[in-house]
């Protein structure tokens, strides 16, 4: 350690996830440090994040071999990782702009002794992205995990992903997404943004509608397979295919969302629509959320089958079994959902639980699911009107 130390010219410490063992900056004892104060970034909370990836390219790339590009790779964690842990590693590329991260991985990748597959790089990832292309290869797969948004790094991500690879991008600016900061959101996204009681969900749609409306400019379908929200992030994961028609066709599912805030009644439209300005439910004013992405978030079949994945070896994946559960059973065309706190404060009765709600609805024909992002949530299509008599029905019952 000692020696590893004066290389590095900081405190370390030895950690292990996945199957891999990496030296990190020694981390703050306290809680709530800033990751990206240490020499090199590096968040253990992020494990899941990193599980979620591994999972998908072993799911999704099962019997190829393939390149695969994280431009913003910190430690090289999550570089080593697939390489450990899934059989598709032909090449990973992980660069980082900062020396220190560049010095780190080096390390990191002798240390797991997969030098053959990992290649550590020392560039702006916007710079190692816009070379692909125009006779030099691309990735089947490239992963942006900023600290912060990816917006400033979307458009080279698609130019280094191949046809029919995929783009996965994590934000974790959740201010901007959720509303709480819109001016950022405009500026970053193009999407004017309010808060909602679903604002989480709409990070998630303004994320993948980013993706699909950028993959467009340069002719490319983009198309959200697997999206999630966690702890202080969103992540989309997106296939990646050629073609202005098939663009078209993705753009179609780009829309507006509008949120009636006095009697809980969800609208959307599509882009080629005008917004929905006035309560069908109410005759209420609204204002309106977008352009955003409208269609199903996740493929159901690619989550069973990461789901299986993560089932074979718990041991390694037990911190997404909860997440990716959650996701099998979830709806993610339907938009939006509801807090039962939310709603009982607004009917001014005491909560009902999720489950029964769903149920009910079911049973009424409607359609009605968990959301992952909030366990105490319900999604559903039925209106306000229906949501508002089942949950005094209930707690009548109960
Ligand atoms: C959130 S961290 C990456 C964490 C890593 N992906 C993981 O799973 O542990 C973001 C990294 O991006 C790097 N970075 C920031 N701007 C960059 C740029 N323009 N090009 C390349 N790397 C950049 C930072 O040095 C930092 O290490
Ligand atoms: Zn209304």
């Amino acid at each position: 350690m000692k020696d590893v130390v004066e290389k590095l010219g900081y405190e370390v410490e030895l950690r292990v996830e996945g199957k891999a063992k990496f030296y990190v900056p020694k981390l703050p004892s306290e809680k709530g440090y800033a990751p990206t104060s240490l020499p090199v970034f590096f968040n253990p909370v992020s494990k899941p994040n990193r599980d979620m990836a591994i999972l998908f390219a072993k799911t999704f790339f099962r019997d190829k071999r393939i390149k695969i590009c994280e431009p913003l790779a910190g430690t090289g964690v999550r570089s080593i990782r697939l390489v450990l842990e899934t059989d598709v590693v032909d090449e990973v590329v992980a660069n980082d702009i900062s020396k220190r991260a560049y010095e780190l991985m080096k390390l990191n990748i002798e240390l797991n002794n997969v030098g053959e597959y990992v290649k550590p790089m020392n560039l702006d990832a916007n710079e190692l992205l816009s070379m692909c292309g125009r006779g030099r290869p691309r990735y089947s797969y490239v992963d942006i995990d900023p600290a912060g948004s990816p917006a400033k790094f979307m458009e080279n991500g698609f130019r280094g992903c191949d046809r029919g690879g995929a783009l996965s991008a994590t934000a974790t600016d959740m201010s901007a997404l959720t509303g709480a900061k819109p001016t950022s959101c405009l500026r970053k996204y193009d999407v004017i943004v309010s808060r909602t009681p679903f604002s989480k969900e709409v990070a998630l749609r303004i994320l993948a509608g980013f993706m699909v409306r950028t993959a467009a400019r340069l002719g490319l379908a983009a198309k959200p397979i697997l999206s999630f929200q966690k702890d202080h992030y969103v992540k989309v994961f997106t296939v990646v295919d050629r073609g202005i028609t098939k663009a078209k066709e993705m753009l179609k599912m780009i829309g507006w969302i509008s949120y009636c805030h006095k009697c809980m009644r969800i609208h959307a439209a599509r882009r080629d629509e005008k917004p929905v300005m006035k309560c069908i439910e109410c005759g209420g004013e609204l204002s309106y959320i977008g352009p955003l992405w409208i269609g199903g978030l996740s493929d159901k079949d690619l989550i069973e089958k990461m789901y299986r994945e993560a089932l074979e070896d718990q041991e390694l994946y037990r911190d997404v079994l909860k997440l990716l559960q959650s996701l099998r059973a979830e709806n993610s065309e339907i938009i939006g959902y509801y807090p039962v706190n939310y709603v009982a404060e607004i009917l001014k009765q005491s909560p009902v639980k999720p489950r029964r709600m769903i149920e009910e609805l079911k049973a009424m024909g409607y359609r009605a699911t968990v959301t992952h992002i909030d366990p105490s949530g319900f999604k559903t299509d039925a209106p306000p009107s229906i949501i508002v008599k089942l949950f005094k029905e209930l707690k009548l019952k109960s």
